[in-house]
């Protein structure tokens, strides 16, 4: 792969409200690339700084398409929903290369990984649509119950804000903003503070496909346009992907909390255990993806490794072996494993976090490791990591990789019970007793257990959670349309005199909730 010529800066001076791609005469903030050009950062553009204003006419356009539940959006039949997401997933399509480009400029996502972010968003908006539809037909129907008759479908919730995070600001944000949608929900979308322009694509495609106020979009600082959209109890779902400190200020703006649904993606610290029985090579192998894809970029990277001791030393050497092999590079360099980091701050945060621990006695196993050069941190492998250290509970988010030793198969298991977060852990073992032990032991602290292999969230049909600080709700290709959404149901006692009107109804299509029309 040649490495492109810096693309043309893009001044976004456009955000959507109330269906108009209307424009902004504002401030601004300057978007740099972390890929550098001459040394410099590579400047990329700029996007509106929108104010308080902006953001209540977002949430008043938003209001209006929901109409306290009589609007536009919730009350489109489900088909005709599908119909405008479909529409707007060919507007997606059309701008892939765009899209994927600025992903990589903007985040230094590598190529490859900026493009698979790309084509598993195209992936999980279909199957989206196609669990939306089972959904509907499972909805389709009358139930009777002890001399009740009734039907039971999910209804959308309301206004929903979605906020997503940097590191997957393509699939992260539409996996909450696709299914909160078609469920009925009109969104109002705020990026995150990185990843903002790559973006700016899908304004149009948005506005084409979608009725005025169902997709609106705000940019800014969060205390200027988020603080007042929640105060301003207008949102009825928050949909937020980073750190729970933020989320618990968000929610703690609303007059009325109980009111606002949140479905939260949160930090995460995996831990994975290597035990003495494990297939060394392959916990290299897995580790190694696991801890320093994207740079460790990733809610679901492992964050810390519990080794055992007899195999410490030997895993430890293959593995620091392996993290040295490492391309580093740009996105668009052949092979790359390690590129630049997208927070300015990233760098020096990293080192602090190398420089607290040895200060505490541990030291950098690799050749390269605690090397910084502009907006790269040479991945850096830090052990014994213990209790005291900074990298033993904070979530470093970054290529940086802590090994803490064990000499008891009880202490992974006792640091990973008083950890603050919950979302998953890997295990790497040959023994089905061992193995059983683990699962069981893990199985309580967080929601998935991967059995030699990494910590991922896919396959999108596997129910991506977190217990304690990590995550609150369900997100998977269907659990996600039952998180933007509850339950509503219509119930009569089962007389004949109310079969007839029921029966009356649903023949007559008068309603779009009573029937049993079946979605192809
Ligand atoms: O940051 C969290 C992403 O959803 C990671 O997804 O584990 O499938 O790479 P993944």
């Amino acid at each position: 792969m040649t490495y492109p010529l810096p693309p043309s800066p893009v001044h976004q001076r456009q955000w959507l409200v109330a269906g108009e791609l209307r424009h902004w005469g504002g401030p601004v903030r300057d978007v740099f690339s972390p890929v550098l050009n001459g040394g410099q950062p590579t400047p990329l553009g700029s996007f509106p700084l929108l104010g308080e204003p902006e953001a209540l006419e977002a949430i008043s356009a938003a209001a209006t398409a929901w109409g306290k539940g009589r609007g536009v959006w919730p009350t489109m039949t489900v088909a005709a929903r599908i119909g405008c997401v479909e529409r707007f997933l060919t507007g997606m399509i059309a701008v892939r290369e765009r899209v994927v480009e600025t992903i990589c400029w903007e985040i230094g996502k590598s190529r490859p990984d900026s493009e698979k972010e790309f084509d598993r968003t195209v992936a999980y908006v279909r199957d989206t649509l196609a669990a939306v539809k089972e959904l509907d037909r499972a909805g389709s129907r009358f139930q009777q119950v002890e001399g009740i008759v009734a039907q039971v479908r999910r209804a959308p919730l309301g206004v929903t804000l979605c906020m997503g995070p940097y590191n997957y600001p393509l699939n992260e944000t539409f996996t909450t903003l696709i299914p909160a949608l078609v469920m009925g929900n009109p969104v109002i979308c705020k990026p995150a503070k990185y990843g903002v322009l790559l973006l700016e694509p899908l304004l149009a495609p948005f506005a084409d496909a979608f009725p005025a106020g169902v997709v609106n979009t705000i940019y800014g600082q969060g205390k200027t346009v988020v603080s007042p959209l929640v105060a301003s109890g207008g949102i009825d779902c928050l949909a937020f992907i980073g750190t729970s400190r933020a989320a618990d200020a968000i929610r703690r703006a609303h007059p009325k909390p109980h009111r606002m649904r949140c479905v939260l993606g949160l930090e995460a610290k995996n831990v994975a255990i290597v035990t003495a029985s494990a297939d060394l090579d392959l916990a290299v192998r897995e580790c190694l993806a696991g801890t320093l894809t994207f740079n460790g970029q990733r809610c679901t990277a492992i964050k810390l490794l519990a080794v055992a001791r007899p195999v410490f030393d030997a895993f430890a050497a293959r593995f620091t072996a392996a993290v040295d092999r490492l391309v580093v590079g740009h996105p668009w360099t052949k092979g790359v494993g390690v590129t630049p980091l997208p927070e300015p701050d990233a760098p020096e945060r990293m080192a602090a976090l190398v420089a607290d621990a040895e200060a505490k006695g541990a030291r950098v196993l690799n050749t390269r490791g605690g090397r910084l050069d502009a907006t790269t941190f040479f991945p850096t492998v830090v052990a014994p990591v213990t209790p005291g250290m900074r990298l033993w509970h904070e979530e470093q988010f970054g290529p940086v990789v802590p090994i803490a030793v064990y000499d008891d198969i009880e202490d992974p298991l006792a640091w990973i019970r008083d950890a603050d977060q919950g979302q998953q852990a890997s295990i790497f073992s040959r023994d089905p007793a061992e193995v059983a032990i683990l699962v069981d032991g893990l199985a309580n602290q967080v929601c998935r257990v991967n059995l030699n292999s990494q910590c991922q969230r896919g396959p999108d049909v596997f129910p991506f959670t977190g217990r304690k600080d990590s995550a609150e709700g369900t997100l998977s290709v269907s659990d996600a349309l039952r998180a933007f959404s509850i339950r509503s149901m219509a119930a009569a006692r089962d007389t004949p005199e109310n079969r007839a009107i029921l029966g009356d109804v649903v023949l007559s299509h008068r309603s779009a909730f009573l029937s049993t029309d079946w979605l192809f």
